[in-house]
């Protein structure tokens, strides 16, 4: 039985559904009897799950792979597998550019992974599918989760948006939206298994629906159905797209308070020049009625953004019409990123004029300017109780670390056996990205 105890090393790039897919990939390995490790030096198997939405991760996985050869030429019968959207748009490209890859699987072949696998230790020679299998929701869910307190969930996959810059629409397709049954059976299986906290997985998460059959029922009507599923304390979700934000979807989350307050909210950039040439479909004068409209109807709410600095054609001009309205917003954070050339994307063509080092001061500039504003807005909130579920400890110390209703970590003394539960948190200190805090103590403040 040799070959039950081989061991694997999985190591994931990117986003939460790259996230999502890591999961699966190691609930589908355990079962078939892999073991998982966390030290590459040990594995048989080594698996790669990647991003590329910008080049800086295709960089990072290309640095990677050059370490790992150093360990197959060690161990001559390691496997290593690359999948996720790096796999799905390379294909083949990759495994020429290094033939020591022995199985490249693509975004909707995981579940093929085991008899790809299996083919690689019998055949003993390297495998490439990538082939678009049709997504089948059911098999999605039906998995054992990491955390026995939280779960990802997708409730669509792809995106129909074609941003010009944007890479995702070509490798994990169009709009699929799974029923809203299907989501409400998983969400309440979740929920008997013990599960409190769910985080709702799309590239376009609030344009959910509107791919299937009944028309009427959208992103705001699933918020609701699921709100009302007993057990389930916090309900999240990411990305949305301003221009499918609706008003009944504000709605929803105003009405219910186990629909957490906070909404990842992408403006990529104050001009509506470049907002045009980025294909967004909304003004910077939209974006503005929306964002207001949202901090009008959902007191406390906090909406963090993603911006790309030095898209190409962007000048000066347009740079501080980003910063100008970073500024006005005061966004509770904001991931800024320097615009990265994609290969396919109807913005690669586009000519690009400005030279790097002037992105460069872009970026830091939106960089400093948001983090003094996130500390400002996060010191607001010291000295004030938050009810925070507690993750378990941090990795950069002895510390629990906690996630408040707006999604910011605090981190304080605790006990283990705290991980998993709703606790109530006084912040005491507050930082650009992070807080600290303390355990309440309601007796102190009962006897102030
Ligand atoms: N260059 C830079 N940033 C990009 N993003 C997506 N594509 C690119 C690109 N080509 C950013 C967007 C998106 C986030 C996930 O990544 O801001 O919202
Ligand atoms: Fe990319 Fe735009 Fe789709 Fe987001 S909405 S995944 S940025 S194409």
């Amino acid at each position: 039985m040799q070959f039950q105890q081989k061991k694997f090393f999985i190591e994931t790039f990117g986003c939460q559904m790259n996230e999502f897919d890591s999961e699966r990939i190691i609930f589908i390995l355990e079962n078939k009897g892999y073991i998982k490790s966390g030290n590459p030096d040990e594995a048989d198997i080594i698996l790669l799950n990647t991003c590329s939405v910008r080049e800086k991760a295709e960089n990072r996985l290309f640095g990677h792979l050059g370490s790992f050869k150093a360990l197959k030429i060690k161990k001559p019968g390691l496997i290593i597998c690359v999948g996720g959207c790096t796999a799905q748009s390379e294909g083949e490209r990759l495994m020429s550019k290094f033939p020591y890859i022995d199985i490249v699987f693509g975004t909707s072949n995981i579940g093929m992974l085991p008899g790809l696998i299996n083919d690689r230790f019998v055949k003993n020679r390297s495998i490439c599918n990538t082939g678009e299998l049709p997504e089948n929701f059911d098999y999605l869910y039906d998995f054992k989760r990491q955390y026995d307190f939280k779960a990802l969930l997708p409730i669509m996959v792809g995106c129909n948006n074609f941003c010009s810059y944007c890479i995702v629409p070509f490798v994990r397709g169009r709009e699929r939206s799974a029923e809203p049954e299907q989501i409400i059976n998983a969400v309440k299986k979740l929920a008997g298994q013990g599960v409190i906290e769910i985080m709702l997985l799309g590239q376009n998460v609030n344009s959910y629906g509107k791919d299937l059959v009944n028309k009427s029922y959208g992103f705001g009507q699933l918020l609701r159905d699921i709100s009302a599923v007993s057990g389930i304390k916090r309900i999240r979700f990411m990305t949305s797209h301003p221009k499918d934000f609706t008003e009944d979807i504000i709605d929803a989350i105003s009405e219910n308070n186990n629909i957490m307050k906070h909404i990842h909210l992408p403006l990529q950039a104050g001009s509506d020049r470049i907002l045009e040439l980025m294909n967004r479909k909304y003004t910077s004068g939209k974006y503005k009625e929306l964002y207001y409209m949202i901090k009008e109807k959902i007191p406390g709410c906090f909406i963090t953004t993603d911006i790309i600095a030095g898209f190409p054609g962007e000048n000066e001009a347009d740079f501080l019409k980003t910063l100008e309205i970073v500024r006005e917003l005061r966004f509770n954070r904001a991931f800024t990123f320097i615009y990265s050339q994609r290969k396919g994307t109807s913005a690669a063509p586009m000519q690009d004029i400005i030279p790097d080092d002037i992105k460069r001061t872009w970026f830091k500039k939106l960089l400093d300017e948001q983090n003094r504003i996130s500390l400002q807005e996060n010191e607001k909130l010291v000295g004030k109780k938050f009810e925070v579920l507690v993750e378990g400890f941090s990795r950069r110390d002895y510390h629990l670390e906690g996630r408040l209703e707006n999604n910011l970590i605090v981190n304080f003394d605790g006990n283990s056996d705290m991980t998993g539960k709703l606790i109530d948190v006084e912040i005491t200190g507050a930082k650009s990205f992070y807080l600290t805090g303390k355990l309440y103590d309601k007796q102190k403040r009962k006897s102030d």
